[in-house]
């Protein structure tokens, strides 16, 4: 008896604090991916212009598409290896919303080959090639 009270108390006090979370909790993104707050609401502010476009598609070359392919489809010389395979971004863009693909690109994703790269490209570039990504179809 003692027992159930100590459990249904301790399970009414997570309730509690979950209820009280702060506004900077992380996100939910639609793919189910929790997003560290650090990242959350961030989006793009570059226009899609062909300078960026240009720029983006250079990294992009030469940073990504050795593993996800020239056009996005999971498909570059290096995929074949892989375990999990690259994410296919021609498709994965589309449920995706800056922030998720933001936080990914820096920061990779555990368990996979996808390293994190914001030592290696600026914020900019980042963007960037983010710009370049959202044109695959
Ligand atoms: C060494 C190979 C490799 C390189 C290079 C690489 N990726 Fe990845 N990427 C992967 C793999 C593997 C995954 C994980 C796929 C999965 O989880 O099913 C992935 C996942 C992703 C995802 C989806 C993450 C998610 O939430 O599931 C995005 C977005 C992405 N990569 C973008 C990029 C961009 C942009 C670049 C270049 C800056 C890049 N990747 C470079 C292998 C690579």
């Amino acid at each position: 008896m003692k027992k159930n009270f100590v459990f249904i108390f301790a399970i009414g006090l997570m309730t509690l604090i979950s209820a009280c979370g702060d506004t900077q909790a992380p996100s939910e993104d639609t793919t189910g991916s929790v997003i560290p707050s650090g990242y959350v609401g961030k989006t793009n502010s570059l226009a899609s212009s062909s300078d960026v476009l240009t720029e983006g598609k250079t990294v992009y070359e030469k940073t990504c598409s050795a593993c996800h392919g020239l056009t996005g489809l999971g498909d570059g010389p290096a995929s074949i290896s892989l375990i999990p395979p690259p994410a296919i971004l021609a498709d994965f863009h589309k449920t995706a919303d800056d922030e998720l693909l933001f936080w990914r690109i820096s920061e990779g994703k555990d368990g996979t080959s996808m390293v994190g790269w914001k030592t290696v490209l600026t914020e900019d570039q980042i963007w960037k090639v983010i710009s370049y990504v959202r044109t695959f179809d």
